[in-house]
């Protein structure tokens, strides 16, 4: 709607978890690191935390960009289910596993086959479970089994938690699982320079030529957001709308007006 206006391409502030609109913060690429570690060194489970909207799952997708190739065979889960054995049929399914037998047992025997035969075939299993804070201790204790599939001296699987804080507390009420977990992160958001850098580099992948947000501005949406990505990306987003029907750059008084009609909480 607005994008002719400010000549951008595309939407710059889309809270969509674009790997293309990526921007390598500081904590971002440290998590990164330490994904790619934890799958390349079979280090059995890893788990990436972080407040709502700090970009957990828009790293997930950069982490899988850079693995992606023959030698990883990736399933993802995005809405965890609840009961365990539907969890343990999901992730056959998420694995492209045809066959998805009903009893435990069988999925199981079905999902030790399979791993067996990536182990032959150099590939490594990678299951990543995005929205962890979700899953039930039950769901929680499966997770755990999955990672008793091992070699003598390997990892069959690698499993990557993705959740919000309150995962690390359902974590550490199970002790056996958290004892397992060799690679954390607490992904923070960004700080007022990150937040800078960010909105630049959002406005440049969307094609701008030029930054239409004033310092002041960008100061504004950082303390109102804390630094949290989908928050900056909403304030950024209904700023620009608000600037190209009042036909003025994106100033401080802009941000206020935003925060002030109610539409960002
Ligand atoms: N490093 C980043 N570079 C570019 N955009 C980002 C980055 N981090 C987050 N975002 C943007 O912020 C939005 C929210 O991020 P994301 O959905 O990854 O957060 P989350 O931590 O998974 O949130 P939730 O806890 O609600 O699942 C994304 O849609 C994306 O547009
Ligand atoms: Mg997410």
């Amino acid at each position: 709607m607005y994008l002719e206006y400010w000549g951008f391409k595309k939407t710059p502030f889309d809270n969509v978890p674009d790997p293309d609109f990526f921007y390598m913060s500081k904590p971002h690429k440290e998590g990164l690191t330490r994904l790619i570690y934890a799958v390349e060194m079979r280090k059995g489970c890893a788990l990436l935390s972080g407040d709502i909207g700090c970009g957990k799952t828009t790293l997930s997708r950069v982490f899988i960009q850079r693995i992606s190739g023959e030698g990883f065979h990736v399933g993802v889960i995005s809405n965890p289910c609840l009961d365990s054995t539907e969890f343990l049929q999901d992730v056959l399914y998420k694995l492209k596993i045809a066959e998805v037998p009903d009893t435990k047992v069988e999925i199981l025997k079905v999902l030790s086959d399979k791993l067996t035969d990536n182990v032959k075939g150099n590939r490594e299993t990678l299951l990543i479970i995005d929205e962890a804070q979700l899953l039930t201790d039950a769901t929680l204790e499966e997770v755990r089994l999955l990672l008793n599939f091992q070699l003598s001296d390997r990892f069959l699987i690698t499993i990557i938690l993705l959740g919000q804080p309150e995962l690390i507390d359902k974590i550490k009420r199970i002790r056996q699982l958290e004892q397992r977990i060799a690679i954390r992160y607490l992904l923070k958001p960004f700080n007022l320079e990150e937040t800078i850098s960010y909105v630049l580099f959002r406005q440049k992948r969307a094609g701008a030529d030029r930054n239409v947000f004033s310092r002041q501005a960008i100061e504004a949406v950082y303390k109102h957001s804390g630094g949290l990505p989908r928050m900056i990306n909403n304030l950024c987003d209904l700023a620009l709308l608000i600037g190209y029907s009042e036909k003025r750059v994106i100033t401080s008084d802009i941000i206020k007006e935003v925060i002030e009609d109610g539409a960002i909480f």
